[in-house]
């Protein structure tokens, strides 16, 4: 069985195709740093455009590169919300348009199943229940998850995701786009303890979050100071460094409330070296065990949509002809395999 995954929810074209014998056979990616870097931020209508020109060239080499044949492929996965209604609709209309020339069956991903479970894909033996750290551009989420599908919402932002406040303190610093990773590499040069940053909600009882006082400090303090280098790298190192004990504390809160003992981290952000390293040593302090994938599937992939696609495919063979897409897809809606 064999399964082509389409992502297009926000910036990245992402195109795999995943054998339940032979795992990932091709996993590329085609990101648009040079269509929104010159704005500073994603511009959806251009997103959109792009995935237009790029999401059939990339199924094309992904076949030829993998020598897959055409007929070999048994189903078709896309990425069907939460993202960007424009840059869904593209990945969508085009799933559609050669699962029916293929005849093959077409299955909606939901985006955050896909990062939730993108571990999966190296490493085979993660029991469920689970805690799960889903932190991305759009996320920041407490979930316990009981089964494939079976989802709990234990916290979330109540305001801004982790990766916004990463994202807008780089472009504050003036740190290339995107954001997070540049503002870590800062980190790297900054100076501990010169800077005190608060971290909100770390004495709530609650399992939420919030950034947005985080971020209006950090920005306050920013344009009061000179942003030369070393300064620019001791406000990014403090910066990172709030946010992830803000992460480590509510994780540890999580593990205790529920008391599972174990823990994923995924979404964009989870390729943060710091924080995989922080969430580590808490994990072994709870004598939990914790479990990530390697960086380039942390961020938006083909691969997480065509494994997970995959699994709901061994389940229910047929598909629709209805185009389907929901922007706001929350992870309480899907359907559990049973
Ligand atoms: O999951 P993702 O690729 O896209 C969404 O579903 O939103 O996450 C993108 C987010 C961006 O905010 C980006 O700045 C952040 O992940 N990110 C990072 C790192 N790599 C990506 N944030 C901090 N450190 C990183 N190394
Ligand atoms: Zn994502």
């Amino acid at each position: 069985m064999r399964v082509l995954g389409i992502e297009t929810s926000c910036d990245d074209t992402g195109i795999a195709i995943y054998d339940d014998r032979l795992g990932l056979m091709i996993n590329l990616l085609c990101n648009q740093f040079n269509v929104h870097s010159k704005y500073g931020g994603i511009v959806p209508e251009l997103a959109a455009r792009s995935h237009m020109n790029k999401t059939v060239p990339l199924i094309e080499r992904a076949l030829m590169q993998s020598g897959c044949d055409v007929k070999s492929i048994s189903a078709i996965a896309y990425t069907a919300g939460p993202g960007l209604i424009g840059s869904l609709l593209i990945g969508a209309s085009i799933g559609h348009a050669l699962s029916f020339s293929w005849n093959i069956p077409i299955i909606p991903i939901n985006h955050m199943e896909g990062h939730l479970l993108s571990p999966m894909l190296e490493e085979k033996k993660i029991e469920f229940p689970f805690i799960a750290l889903l932190v991305s551009g759009g996320h920041t989420q407490l979930i316990q998850a009981c089964k494939i599908g079976s989802y709990n919402l234990l916290g979330e932002s109540l305001d801004d995701s982790v990766g916004d406040a990463f994202d807008k303190t780089a472009k504050l610093l003036g740190l290339s786009y995107p954001g997070g990773p540049s503002l870590s590499k800062m980190a790297k040069y900054g100076t501990p303890g010169r800077f005190k940053f608060p971290r909100p909600m770390i004495k709530s009882l609650d399992l939420n979050f919030s950034f947005s006082g985080l971020k209006t400090y950090v920005s306050n303090l920013i344009s009061k100071q000179k942003k030369d280098f070393q300064t620019c790298a001791d406000i990014a190192y403090e910066f990172e460094s709030a946010v992830i004990d803000i992460l480590v504390i509510k994780c540890k809160k999580a593990l205790k409330t529920t008391g599972l003992k174990r823990i994923v981290l995924a979404g964009g952000v989870s390729a943060n070296d710091s924080l995989r390293e922080k969430i580590k040593q808490m994990a072994i302090r709870c004598k939990s065990q914790v479990f990530y994938v390697k960086p380039e599937l942390c961020t938006d992939n083909g691969a997480m949509i065509a494994y997970v696609g995959m699994l709901r495919f061994k389940e229910r063979k047929s598909s629709t002809l209805n185009i389907f897409v929901n922007p706001n897809w929350l992870l309480s809606d899907l359907k559990s395999i049973k």
